[in-house]
């Protein structure tokens, strides 16, 4: 079955997205009977290209700056008018494949981009926190009125399958709430500041290897972990909030010291995101936390993250990453493409659709 995409954002992550994409592209034939096209491409400086009869995504990939996309004087405007080109394309399965920058704010402009793809029919993977951090309720709800699916596996914790693993495989379970430490930035400082580095040198380092978000007060503030912590809440404990309402305080100079002093008492400090069930909705928080060896969370170093997911019937569910990055998050979106594929032809079987988390 053909899969015409079209990839709003252009980046690090759509870039590496395209590769992953042709790398893969005989096990989605044969596995997934997707024949899979990109055909339009948008960027915020760069430029935007369509071509209805496809693009070489990895030859644009491998080229820098605004020569790129090699656009035409027909190329569309923005990246709406690339949503719309798509939505109008013949092909059986229109793919919106969403990665622009994050304004942590608003959750800008994923929001709309995601908005216009789901009202004209095209479905939605994502990578941007800030779809499911501000605006998951409407999103969902318009994807399952125009029948089409709105996924962001990567959102949280690059490539592991977080929103997935609950979806698919846990059924009847209630999520009462979760912990974990799920920014890579400030875990890589905590660690680092144990080993004896300097707080500016190990965040240079992130900086360096293109892990720390272009603006890295996003990470040290916190404002990363409590945009992944409102998704992770709206989408698996269905709170209606965005990631200001989260309790937040990042990690600063301050918490180097704590941190050492903390090493020496035998504990870790950790920037720790939680969610709990309340009588009320759902009480957030990211913070760093003084935590015993013994903790899951504490033996996290550098990049690794872990998630702990406390459940009704399974009591407590621990995933870890030891190293994320692009390929992981790329990967991501390639998973959630798989699904919105698997969804396609149950439905043209006349399966009931799936209407869980
Ligand atoms: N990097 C990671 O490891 C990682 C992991 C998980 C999730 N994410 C999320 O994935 C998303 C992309 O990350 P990234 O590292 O690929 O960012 P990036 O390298 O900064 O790329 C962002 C892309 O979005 C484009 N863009 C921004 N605003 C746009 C607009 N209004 N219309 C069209 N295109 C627009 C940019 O265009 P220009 O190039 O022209 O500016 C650029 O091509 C972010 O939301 C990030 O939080 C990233």
């Amino acid at each position: 079955m053909r899969a015409d995409l079209a990839l709003i954002g252009f980046g690090h992550v759509g870039r590496r997205f395209a590769r992953l994409l042709e790398e893969r592209r005989d096990w989605l034939a044969l596995d997934y009977e997707l024949d899979c096209r990109v055909i339009g491409i948008a960027t915020a400086h760069n430029g935007c290209i369509f071509r209805a009869q496809g693009i070489d995504a990895v030859a644009a990939a491998d080229r820098q700056g605004s020569d790129a996309l090699d656009a035409d004087a027909a190329a569309p405007a923005d990246s709406f008018g690339v949503i719309r080109r798509l939505a109008g394309s013949d092909s059986p399965l229109k793919i919106v494949v969403e990665t622009t920058t994050l304004d942590i704010a608003a959750g800008q402009p994923a929001i709309d981009h995601v908005r216009a793809a789901l009202e004209s029919g095209c479905h939605v993977v994502t990578a941007n926190k800030g779809p499911a951090a501000f605006a998951y309720e409407e999103l969902s709800a318009l994807a399952a009125d125009r029948g089409v699916s709105f996924l962001f596996e990567g959102a949280v914790m690059d490539g592991v399958p977080i929103f997935n693993l609950v979806r698919e495989t846990l059924p009847a379970v209630d999520i009462l709430g979760f912990r974990g430490v799920i920014n890579s930035t400030t875990n890589h400082i905590l660690s680092a500041i144990e080993d004896g580095e300097s707080f500016d040198g190990a965040l240079a380092r992130m900086q360096a290897d293109g892990i720390a978000e272009a603006d890295p007060s996003l990470d040290v503030d916190g404002w990363d972990a409590a945009a992944k912590t409102a998704a992770l809440a709206n989408v698996l404990m269905r709170a209606r909030m965005t990631p200001q309402a989260v309790d937040r305080e990042g990690i600063e100079q301050t918490t180097a010291r704590l941190a050492m002093a903390a090493k020496g008492r035998g504990a870790r400090v950790r920037l720790v995101a939680s969610a709990k069930r309340t009588a009320g909705g759902v009480a957030t928080s990211v913070r760093p936390i003084e935590l015993p060896e013994s903790d899951l969370l504490a033996g996290l170093r550098g990049v690794a993250n872990a998630l702990i997911l406390q459940t009704d019937v399974l009591g407590e569910i621990a995933m870890t990453q030891l190293a994320g990055g692009l390929t992981q998050t790329a990967y991501a979106l390639l998973s959630d493409l798989v699904t919105v594929g698997r969804r396609h032809r149950q439905a043209r079987s006349g399966a009931a659709p799936d209407r869980s988390r």
